[in-house]
């Protein structure tokens, strides 16, 4: 089957009138796996987070909207002053392999993860980390196509990779 196609999203950083669409957004079918259901987490704790009012100002929860729907997001946060931390790259649900605009257009997935790398560098940060969960191939190569490379073993489960800016 071909993979389905969408618009262009436009982006835009979240804000408080966001938490509810955030909280309704779903990147994960049925039950999922443990690694696509801890992603799906850290996009829940970005919502109660913003809902909180605890974002820090280095943290920033990007979606990606056609229209009135929301097609992916993505949450970078502080690791350390030069370095920023790519805690979720996530799609809508029934958008698995989607890509923009045509069949041949890229993918909304790299997209999603490349604006997220732009909005570390327009910050100022000259580099960036992921933890990937080890069996999470789709979400190694994303990051490889993005110029992502291991770095170290980060415990039982998850590597870290990391990309110059
Ligand atoms: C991770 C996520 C954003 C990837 O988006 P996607 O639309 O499912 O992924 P794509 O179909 O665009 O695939 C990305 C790449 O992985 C490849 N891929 C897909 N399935 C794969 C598999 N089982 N093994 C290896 N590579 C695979 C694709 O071919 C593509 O590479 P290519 O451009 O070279 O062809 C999406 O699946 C998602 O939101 N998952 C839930 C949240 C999550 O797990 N986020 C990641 C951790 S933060």
């Amino acid at each position: 089957m071909a993979d389905p196609t969408v618009e262009p999203p436009t982006v835009r950083l979240a804000n408080a009138g966001d938490v509810q669409r955030l909280r309704a957004f779903r990147c994960v079918h049925g039950a999922g796996t443990w690694y696509e259901r801890h992603a799906a987490d850290v996009v829940r704790r970005a919502a109660l987070w913003l809902d909180q009012g605890r974002l820090e100002a280095t943290d920033a929860v990007l979606l990606f909207e056609v229209g009135e729907d929301l097609v992916g997001v993505a949450v970078i946060t502080e690791e350390s002053g030069a370095t920023a931390h790519v805690a979720a790259v996530a799609t809508e649900r029934t958008l698995r392999g989607a890509r923009l605009g045509s069949e041949s257009g890229p993918r909304l997935s790299a997209t999603v993860l490349a604006t997220a790398l732009e909005e570390a560098s327009t910050r100022g940060y000259s580099r960036a980390t992921a933890i990937v969960a080890r069996p999470h191939r789709r979400s190694q190569r994303l990051l490889e196509q993005a110029g992502f490379s291991f770095e170290s073993r980060f415990d039982d489960s998850y590597d870290l990779h990391s990309v110059e800016l």
